[in-house]
């Protein structure tokens, strides 16, 4: 058994539901559940009830996330098919623009070329208006994250190479999106991408398993897809886990159930699985964790933050009753796994130890002004 000190992870993709659907989760649960999984810092998704598509409702959320969260936030602004650019006047306190093309949780779906041109050009306008400073911004855009698959993934790469607009491509799943975003990287495209675990970790052959649980968008892909994913780790420069809790209940009882896992605590586990096997190391685990989420998005840093984690000699069957998300389960119960989280040190404080949680609700920060947004 050894422990590794790793800075303080960033999951740059999660849901934690708040405002519209605390049952499923809010901004304290899933904190406390980014930190049992290391995590310091997460970037949180628009699509709640209501979607966060205005500068009042990002300041709302605000005001919930510096209430209640416990390790640090930021916030996506996302745009609809009806409110096109009502978030304008807020982009620079939102950690991204969440564009979302393809199927999904929710009703931020753009559906239109008119209106996805539209925010593309708008937001290259208003990056000019603000400058780009993405080191530690103080001021400034952070990229377009898209949820695009299949044939809207070079749709989306087009409209940013046009527009000259960085592209964060959230989930890539396929071997034709990794190996599409390969070929625009080498052409010099600015375009960066995230890959979950639930896509480097399962496939569409524990699809019939997992039933319900094993439903979210992008779907389990097939075994190739998941082999190109590991082929083309140099492409991937993020990890980030869609964390994306519906309860058990929404997932057994409705007819068509929703879409989403969690994914919080199980992505460091899983990671450092994957480095006993010699698939990983951990220098690839802390770049895509930490080091590259906090250039893409132009995090500040966290001084004196880490995580402590045991890599256990004999892996341990991943159990859901340990779990901190609300919805208390997870695609991986059962799976064997090495690491566990131990310790988690967030600006000099102790804020997890052992399956406790020390930080007081209020304690995270909320990034980029958004809860007190000087314009
Ligand atoms: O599986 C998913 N769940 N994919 C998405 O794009 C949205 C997410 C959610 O919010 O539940
Ligand atoms: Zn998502």
């Amino acid at each position: 058994m050894t422990t590794l000190r790793l800075p303080g992870l960033v999951d740059a993709h999660v849901h934690l539901r708040e405002p519209g659907y605390e049952h499923k989760e809010d901004f304290y649960t899933g904190t406390v559940a980014a930190l049992a999984g290391g995590v310091t810092t997460v970037l949180d998704m628009p699509n709640t009830q209501p979607p966060t598509a205005t500068p009042a409702l990002l300041r709302e959320k605000a005001r919930l996330a510096a209430a209640k969260a416990v390790c640090d936030v930021g916030l996506f602004v996302g745009a609809t098919n009806d409110r096109a650019d009502a978030y304008l006047p807020a982009a620079q306190h939102a950690c991204g623009l969440k564009i979302y093309v393809s199927d999904t949780f929710g009703s931020l779906r753009i559906d239109s070329l008119d209106l996805l041109h539209r925010l593309f050009r708008t937001w290259a306008g208003k990056a000019d208006a603000v400058g780009y400073r993405m080191d530690g911004r103080e001021q400034g855009l952070g990229p377009i994250a898209v949820h695009a698959e299949e044939l809207m993934l070079p749709v989306c790469l087009n409209l940013s190479h046009l527009y000259d607009v960085p592209l964060h491509v959230v989930h890539v799943s396929r071997r034709s999106e990794i190996e599409l975003i390969r070929t625009a990287k080498e052409r010099g495209y600015r375009v960066t991408c995230e890959v979950t675990p639930h896509h480097l970790f399962l496939t569409t052959e524990d699809a019939a398993r997992l039933g319900p649980l094993g439903d979210m968008r992008p779907r389990l892909a097939t075994p190739d897809d998941q082999a190109a994913l590991w082929e083309n780790l140099d492409v991937i420069d993020l990890f980030a886990t869609d964390h994306a809790p519906h309860t058990l209940a929404e997932k057994a009882a409705l007819e068509t159930p929703p879409p989403g896992v969690p994914g919080l605590e199980t992505m460091l586990p899983l990671l450092i699985t994957a480095m006993v096997e010699g698939r990983l190391t951990e220098d690839d685990i802390v770049a895509r964790c930490a080091h590259n989420p906090r250039r893409v998005y132009g995090l500040p840093a966290q001084p004196d933050t880490w995580v402590d984690v045991v890599v256990e000699d004999q892996p341990v069957p991943w159990s859901n009753e340990r779990m901190k998300t609300r919805v208390g389960w997870s695609p991986f119960a059962g799976m064997p796994l090495h690491g566990r989280v131990e310790r988690v040190t967030l600006r000099g404080e102790v804020v997890y130890e052992d399956g406790r949680v020390l930080a007081a609700p209020g304690s995270g920060r909320v990034l980029f002004g958004a809860a007190n947004p000087a314009a």
